[in-house]
């Protein structure tokens, strides 16, 4: 039985998210996770994750482990105390901790190719719960914007607590994404931002609006088919996110290299401090900004379309 999950960036939105405000995120296809779940003639859960060289049994996992917690929440779930023999194999093109929702992208690929091996196959909604459960384990106070993105593999309109909104581009738009190298340390970033704002929160609360807004113009320059007036909404969601000290000399560094190769605009993507970037490009200047990106420092860049 296999499975897969795709990665995701957002593209306007993140921490204001955390405060109730709108965010938009996409799937991104070119990178995802596949599980695939084997009958097995050794005796218990074994799990291979290459990518993290894990290759162990389940009962030899702490509890808390990131992967063994996801099974064990799923036979919980499927109130299985004695699971048959199987062999679980994770294979992953997402970076780790790069903003690209790796941990999400697996656990959602885990609770899809476990339960339909155990012939209770989950619907999204239940993945979607379930894989918001695993991220507030790990991440602190999760929006649930990733969790949601990933799950359904759509693009998506996120307020938290809200039903959940897909958007359709009325026209393609093509986003150059740059990776930092440096691991986005999401929950710190998260956590420092709620500090400020329980100091500030007026001043905080003005920025949160401030993001809300970009967000809602961008969700209806894309669907109303003009992507084109995206740019510059991410030139002035970036600088809101430098207000709330979550970009870094890193992003900005690969911001400004995007904007100086002719991308329409860029700004961080995802927690901050590290991970992401993306920029808006026409489709022909793809490939220039993304070896500009390269040439400014990035690890690694994914040229993507939203359509
Ligand atoms: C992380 O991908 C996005 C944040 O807004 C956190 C969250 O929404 O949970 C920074």
């Amino acid at each position: 039985m296999k499975a897969t999950a795709p990665g995701k960036v957002i593209l306007f939105g993140e921490h204001a998210v955390v405060y109730n405000r709108p965010a938009l995120a996409v799937p991104v296809f070119q990178v995802y996770v596949e599980v695939e779940v084997l009958d097995s003639s050794a005796s218990g859960v074994w799990i291979h994750a290459p990518i993290i060289d894990l290759h162990a049994e389940l009962t030899a996992l702490p509890a808390d482990h990131p992967i063994g917690s996801v099974i064990l929440k799923l036979f919980q779930r499927l109130y299985i105390s004695q699971p048959p023999n199987m062999e679980v194999r994770i294979s992953s093109t997402i970076p780790v901790a790069s903003g690209l929702g790796s941990g999400a992208a697996v656990s959602a690929a885990l609770f899809r190719a476990l339960s339909s091996y155990l012939s209770h196959p989950l619907p999204n909604e239940q993945v979607n719960d379930l894989v918001f459960e695993i991220e507030k384990l790990h991440h602190g106070t999760p929006s649930g914007i990733d969790n949601t993105v990933i799950t359904y593999a759509m693009p998506v309109y996120f307020i938290k607590g809200q039903p959940i909104e897909t958007f359709y581009a009325g026209k393609p738009f093509t986003i150059v994404i740059g990776d930092t190298g440096i691991p986005a340390p999401t929950k710190e970033s998260v956590g420092d931002v709620r500090r400020l704002w329980l100091r500030n929160s007026n001043y905080y609360e003005d920025i949160f609006d401030e993001i809300a807004q970009i967000s809602l113009i961008a969700r209806r320059s894309i669907e109303s088919g003009k992507p084109e007036l995206l740019g510059e909404l991410m030139d002035h969601n970036h600088a809101f996110l430098q207000r709330l000290t979550v970009s870094s000399p890193e992003l900005d560094k690969l911001v400004t290299a995007a904007r100086d190769a002719g991308a329409l605009g860029a700004k961080l993507s995802g927690g901050g401090r590290g991970g992401n970037m993306i920029a808006l490009v026409n489709q022909a200047q793809a490939e220039s900004v993304a070896e500009a990106l390269m040439s400014a420092g990035a690890k690694r860049t994914i040229v993507t379309e939203v359509s």
